[in-house]
């Protein structure tokens, strides 16, 4: 509210003439009262307007300067929320700083001042009037997320989208020998390793293994004790590795069930639409003890509850999107079809208290089936797509098998999903090389920021302060040699660490002190301190088949093995986020 003095002191400057003496003191008056208002200048630039957070202001700053300063410096969001100057304050403003710097008060200033900022507002309205094609005007229609989120329709059915697949069992085959000796006390690494890395980069003449090696290692020492190459026949493109809650059986994907030799079949995506098995390798002999049929392509699968959440690629035609696999007796106990989502799912993630699946959702048609997410990123990066229809998760009650919420990405093709430890936000990795931090009850996104290229993978240090980020080079078309290391609570990317080719997995370790990230091209895990950030060590995988996945198994005082730690999150009462870590030095 302005003084009815004030009002007249407008007048009489829009009539355009000098002010007298005793007006030009009511007008200093005016702006030293503004200036020292509780939220007013002196705040940030001192009493004496010499500067403190923000720079000395004894240099004269016309209304101009001032108002080029509200228009484009957020720091002073808070004088156009709070004092919302008019062009006679701002007059007001300029002329006490004058005072306060000793300069001349000439009395014409005022409306010399005025008309200046009047040439400049109206420039700058001119500048906003461009043409817009009709095209144009679609685009600003939805371009931006605000759009998306305000015109979001759930997708998916409603009530319980549960269906079933009846697994089966296709071969069983004899355990053999134990491989190694586990220990009380000690913790293993697994690893499934393939036959599809590109160490072409690193060595010359270099050939691939024959088939995927199932790898274990003293995750303390980072030594490989032992591996085993699994028969031919049952060797199929390496995704995941997976251990059972009780730590006694690995899970791979296998060959196809009718025997058609997965490398013979024909490259890129048709290779992953087909379906393919499950094998179940026995934890100590390394060997494969059963192929089971589970009506798809095993993607991505961890620990849920007693049993294994998986996510598969090439779904068979009763096949599932997503499926809850009892290790125990080889059944699915239940999952869902993309069809009742309403988009293809791509990848699956849960809070630590197995409460909830959180399915990243991709539209569908961009590619055939599922591949569509993954073509529509690299459609995009090659920029024959300049915009996507929106990418969300779906948060499904896994004891009811509903939907209960869907959230809308803030960025294209997401990958990766953490829930924090408190369940309040999670964090989406997406492959056009951006991350974002959700509210999982309100959905707002807190923050989005740039990662580095290609994102894949990610993981939270112990005291969730720190997001990394594999930046895998995904869908950019060229093999990423970066992690980024992001503040959770700002979304600012802090660090850029070296390292390996394609690294896509990055994975805290159960003692909370060590990033483990899966090389696909190198074929090695390049293992980081979280504290110095220092590369420690460079885990050689037999053969340098490519790693993919990675599981923690722990044999306690009694020799009994538990899983801690896989791709999805820790298990088994071991958690380094909820300050439970695993005593391991
Ligand atoms: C909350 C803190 C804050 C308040 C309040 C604030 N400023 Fe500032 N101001 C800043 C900061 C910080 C900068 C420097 C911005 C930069 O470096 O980009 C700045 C810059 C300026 C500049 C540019 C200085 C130059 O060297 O070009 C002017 C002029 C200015 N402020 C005037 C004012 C006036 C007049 C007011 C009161 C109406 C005010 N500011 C209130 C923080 C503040």
């Amino acid at each position: 509210m302005k003084s009815k003095f004030y009002l007249s002191l407008a007048v009489l400057l829009t009539l355009n003439a000098p002010v007298k003496a005793q007006e030009l003191d009511a007008l200093i008056e005016r702006g030293q009262e503004l200036f020292n208002s509780d939220t007013g200048c002196h705040v940030c630039h001192a009493l004496s307007g010499e500067g403190l957070v923000g720079p000395s202001l004894l240099f004269g700053p016309t209304p101009v300067d001032i108002f080029d300063q509200l228009e484009s410096n957020p720091v002073m969001g808070v004088i156009v929320n709070e004092m919302d100057p008019s062009d006679e304050d701002l007059a007001a403003i300029s002329m006490y700083i004058r005072t306060l710097a000793e300069m001349e008060l000439e009395a014409d200033l005022p409306q010399r001042w005025l008309s200046d900022l009047e040439i400049v507002k109206s420039n700058q309205s001119e500048q906003l009037v461009f043409a817009m094609t009709e095209r144009d005007l679609q685009v600003e229609a939805i371009e931006t997320y605000a759009s998306v989120r305000e015109t979001w329709t759930r997708r998916s059915n409603e009530g319980s989208l549960l269906s079933h697949y009846r697994a089966g069992v296709l071969q069983t085959f004899d355990p053999g020998e134990a491989k190694f000796e586990p220990q009380p006390g000690k913790t293993y690494f697994y690893e499934n390793v393939g036959t599809a890395s590109t160490p072409a980069v690193l060595f010359e003449g270099y050939t691939l293994p024959e088939s995927n090696q199932i790898v274990v290692g003293d995750a303390e020492t980072h030594e490989v004790i032992a591996s085993y190459l699994i028969p031919k026949s049952l060797r199929a493109t390496v995704h995941t590795t997976m251990t059972s809650p009780d730590g006694r059986y690995v899970f791979i994907i296998g060959a196809r069930a009718d025997g058609v030799d997965d490398m013979a079949v024909a490259n890129g995506l048709a290779r992953l639409e087909a379906s393919a098995t499950l094998i179940k390798v026995d934890a100590v002999t390394l060997q494969p003890v059963e192929q089971i049929d589970i009506g798809g392509r095993l993607h991505h699968g961890q620990i849920f509850r007693d049993y294994l959440l998986l996510d598969m690629f090439g779904r068979g035609p009763d096949g599932l999107a997503l499926m809850l696999f009892d290790p125990q007796t080889n059944e699915i106990v239940g999952g869902v079809k993309d069809i009742d989502l309403g988009g293809y799912v791509y990848t699956v993630w849960s809070d630590r208290d197995y409460e909830y699946i959180y399915a990243l959702m991709e539209p569908a048609g961009y590619a055939p089936g599922r591949a569509t997410g993954m073509a529509g990123a690299y459609a995009m990066y090659q920029g024959r797509l300049m915009a996507m229809r929106p990418y969300w998760v779906a948060k499904i009650n896994a004891d009811t098998w509903e939907v209960e919420k869907e959230y809308p990405v803030p960025g294209y093709r997401p990958n990766w999903l953490i829930v924090d430890a408190a369940k309040e936000h999670f964090y989406v990795i997406n492959t056009l090389s951006n991350a974002s931090k959700i509210n999982i009850e309100t959905g707002e996104v807190v923050w989005t920021n740039g990662t580095g290229i290609g994102p894949y993978g990610g993981s939270l240090n112990a005291d969730e302060t720190e997001l990394w980020v594999a930046n895998k080079g995904e869908a950019a078309g060229f093999s990423g040699r970066t992690i980024t290391i992001m503040d959770t609570e700002s979304g600012y990317p802090e660090q850029t660490l070296y390292g390996a080719y394609k690294a896509d997995h990055v994975l805290l370790s159960p003692n909370g002190k060590e990033m483990w990230a899966t090389s696909n091209a190198e074929g090695r895990i390049y293992v980081y301190d979280v504290e110095s950030k220092e590369l420690m060590t460079k885990i050689d995988m037999p053969g340098n088949g490519d790693a993919h996945g990675l599981a923690w198994v722990y044999y306690d005082e009694n020799g009994e093995p538990r899983t801690v730690r896989d791709q999805g999150n820790f298990h088994n009462g071991v958690n380094p986020m909820t300050g439970n870590a695993l005593n391991a030095p």
